[in-house]
């Protein structure tokens, strides 16, 4: 398993609890070090637990020398694709260094399996650099498996996807990747056999599809803002039509992370060098549409203390891009906390995991050991991420710890009506 972050190191972790001998394979020592000790270095629920599991089996062990890993049945590529600096494009050289360590030591006949999300055309350039580079020449065969989890189900949708991609070059190909993930394949899981071309496709078009879906939403959010609709409650209506149906149909302050924003920026990027920029001129509005929600949440905030930020407490509820997730990669949590920092308020900001990160990469802001302390004081108080912890939250208890009982809900999760019994002014993106 070659890069051991989010993606290769639960994929390592999981293959080994299916029974196969695992090498996970990273340049970052520290992070080798961490795994071998059997801590995971990022928050996903129940993979500490499954690390230790796996580890004392001896089936699974991590190491930075690709040397070790040389003489694998299969090499899973899982290194990251990030957006590069100033660009829209995806930043390949992760990939390329791994291919370039990997090549010289494919010595006997080999299936290298690519897992990264990339840029449709990386596959088949990989497959040209290791026919011309490893020794064994063109026996090195290439399969497309591109991978679906999700932060913070990761587990369950490694272990239990809803499909496996193939993307083959030949039969024997296929061959291994259905023997490799037999035992899922036997529980009924549908199988998609593609060249390539589409399997690299197939995850870039989900990831499209799901941020054009939130973006939907969030659009007819910004008309029922206008129109005193409630986005709630179309929602909700929307959703028992199959054809639509409710998932990813969640209005709010919309998406962040390290996939669906930067997958779309690489995907217009990609189509703009095919030629085809026209097609996926829609995901520019997609990301547009986003960004403004963020923007409208600073107004929000801004209404509530009279339209000036100066001097002003803000009490931040959430820093991860979403729940159950130590990540705050293009968080929108931590974009409007630091938005309306600079406006000059006070901002307070408590997460129940990603404390650490935030702090590091945000140390401008303040932070709080918990929610209660997080809106002590607070003139308004702003529901980002939303952790099951805040919807518990009581708004009775926490009415006398803030100045002013102003509540915005980024993310339409809390109890309106719990809130507003308790005094508070409670707003909320899209609703009444
Ligand atoms: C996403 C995809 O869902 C996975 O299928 C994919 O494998 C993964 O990217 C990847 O490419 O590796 P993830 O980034 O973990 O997974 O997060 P999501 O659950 O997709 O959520 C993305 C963002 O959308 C979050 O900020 C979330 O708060 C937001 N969101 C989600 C909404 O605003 N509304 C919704 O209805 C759903």
């Amino acid at each position: 398993m070659i890069g051991t972050s989010y993606l290769g190191a639960t994929h390592a972790i999981c293959m080994a609890h299916l029974g196969y001998d695992v090498i996970g394979v990273d340049v970052d020592a520290e992070k080798v070090a961490k795994l071998t000790a059997g801590v995971v270095p990022f928050f996903e629920p129940g993979l500490t637990e499954l690390l230790e599991a796996t580890l004392a089996t001896g089936r699974l062990r991590f190491t930075t020398s690709y040397d070790e890993a040389a003489d694998a049945d299969v090499h899973f590529v899982c290194v990251g694709t990030p957006q590069r600096r100033g660009e829209n494009a995806a930043d390949l050289s992760y990939i390329e260094s791994a291919m370039a360590s990997l090549a010289p030591l494919l010595t006997r006949p080999t299936v290298v399996i690519g897992k990264s999300t990339v840029p449709v055309g990386t596959a088949e350039r990989m497959l040209a650099f290791l026919h011309e580079h490893a020794p064994v020449g063109n026996q090195v065969e290439m399969v497309w498996n591109p991978e679906f989890l999700r932060e913070g189900w990761a587990i369950e949708d490694t272990l239990h996807p809803d499909r496996l991609v193939f993307g083959v070059t030949s039969s024997t190909g296929e061959k291994a990747m259905r023997e490799i993930f037999a035992s899922m394949i036997s529980t009924g899981v549908p199988v998609v056999v593609t060249d390539l071309a589409t399997a690299q496709l197939v995850k870039v078009a989900a990831n499209a599809f799901l941020a054009t879906k939130i973006s939907f939403i969030n659009a007819m959010a910004e008309v029922c803002e206008v129109t005193h609709a409630d986005v709630k409650k179309l929602s909700e209506a929307l959703s028992y039509d199959g054809r639509i149906g409710g998932r990813f149909l969640h209005a709010g302050l919309g998406f962040g992370g390290g996939c669906l924003p930067k997958d779309i920026r690489a995907f217009m990027a990609r189509a703009g060098e095919l030629g085809v920029d026209q097609a996926l001129s829609f995901l520019s509005e997609v990301d547009a549409i986003n960004q403004r929600r963020r923007a409208r949440m600073v107004d929000l905030a801004r209404e509530c203390v009279d339209d000036s930020f100066k001097r002003r407490k803000v009490g931040v509820l959430g820093a991860a891009f979403k729940p159950n997730s130590d990540d705050i990669r293009d968080s929108p949590a931590l974009d409007v906390a630091t938005r309306i920092h600079k406006a000059g308020a006070q901002v307070t900001v408590y997460d129940p995991a990603a404390m650490v990160n935030a702090r590091r990469d945000y140390p401008a802001l303040t932070y709080a050991a918990s929610a209660e302390e997080a809106i002590d004081g607070a003139d308004v108080v702003l529901h980002l991420t939303e952790w099951q912890e805040f919807r518990e939250l009581d708004p009775v208890a926490l009415a006398d710890r803030v100045r002013q009982r102003h509540i915005v809900d980024g993310r339409n999760a809390l109890d309106a009506e719990r809130w507003r019994a308790a005094g508070w002014h409670y707003r909320a993106l899209g609703r009444p």
